[in-house]
């Protein structure tokens, strides 16, 4: 390695690199500091300081005892855009899919009907999905659609496109703003089976109520996302006040 570019500048790139290509699969055990310092002519500080940086940006994380390996990739969602789930995926450079678990009409308990701004009973269009990024489980989802003629959606395959677009094209109602709540949870059994974790294993709850232009409450939905695949990512801006 040569140049004006830090070595463990250099070293820490082909190390992602290798993480990158699919050279190195999550789980993998990465070659040790020692064995990385003779591959790449460098010394076991600047091995250090590279693999550091790596654990330190979530690309690879230590095991105390054992070694480095390499992290599962996390999907970010930002906090600030309104964005549904499959372009959510597709920003990412992820394949988005969808496994439709159960779509039916449903008349709303009382909080749901909150939620919606409707009266308790009111009847809308349940739809529960299973989402998926690259082929693999990432959330459950059970939205409650709500608008006059909402029973059309039933007619809907959803496994093969978003409802977000659906909701725009077919019916003019173009997803505007959203009101979300984030909690953290543990998984049950049915949620467990459906996203492939163990029961009591992290998730995060998501509990969203989306929007149309002029404020209309046009869907209620709760999330299970697992939490090992998932952040939350916020970009904060200090108030001019506290400045
Ligand atoms: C997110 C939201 C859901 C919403 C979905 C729409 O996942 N949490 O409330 O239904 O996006 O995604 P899509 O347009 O891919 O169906």
């Amino acid at each position: 390695m040569h140049g004006i570019v830090p070595r463990y500048h250099q070293l820490k790139a082909i190390l992602h690199g290798q993480v990158r290509s699919g050279a190195w699969q999550p789980g993998d055990l990465i070659p040790s500091e020692r064995e990385l310092s003779d591959r790449y002519g460098v010394s076991r500080m600047t091995a250090r300081q590279s693999v550091t940086e790596l654990v330190h940006a979530g690309v690879l994380y230590r095991r105390q005892g054992k070694g480095t390996y390499v992290a599962w990739p996390r999907i970010a969602q930002g906090l600030t855009n309104l964005t549904g789930f499959t372009e959510d995926m597709r920003a990412r450079g992820m394949e988005p899919g969808t496994r439709v678990l159960g779509q039916r009409m449903w008349a709303t308990s009382e909080t749901e009907a909150v939620r919606l701004q409707i009266r308790p009973g009111q009847r809308v269009c349940e739809v529960r999905r299973l989402r998926l990024a690259d082929n693999e489980p990432l959330a459950v989802e059970r939205s409650l659609i709500s608008f006059f003629g909402c029973e059309q959606l039933l007619e809907a395959d959803l496994s093969h496109q978003s409802l977000y677009a659906l909701l725009e094209t077919a019916y003019g109602l173009v997803p505007c703003e959203a009101e979300q709540e984030i909690e953290a949870g543990l998984a049950d059994d049915d949620h467990a089976r459906t996203l492939g974790v163990a029961v009591d294993d992290p998730v995060l709850l998501l509990r969203r109520t989306t929007f149309a232009e002029r404020g209309q409450p046009i869907e209620y939905a709760e999330s299970v996302y697992r939490g090992d695949k998932y952040t939350l990512h916020a970009r904060l801006a200090r108030a001019p006040a506290a400045r």
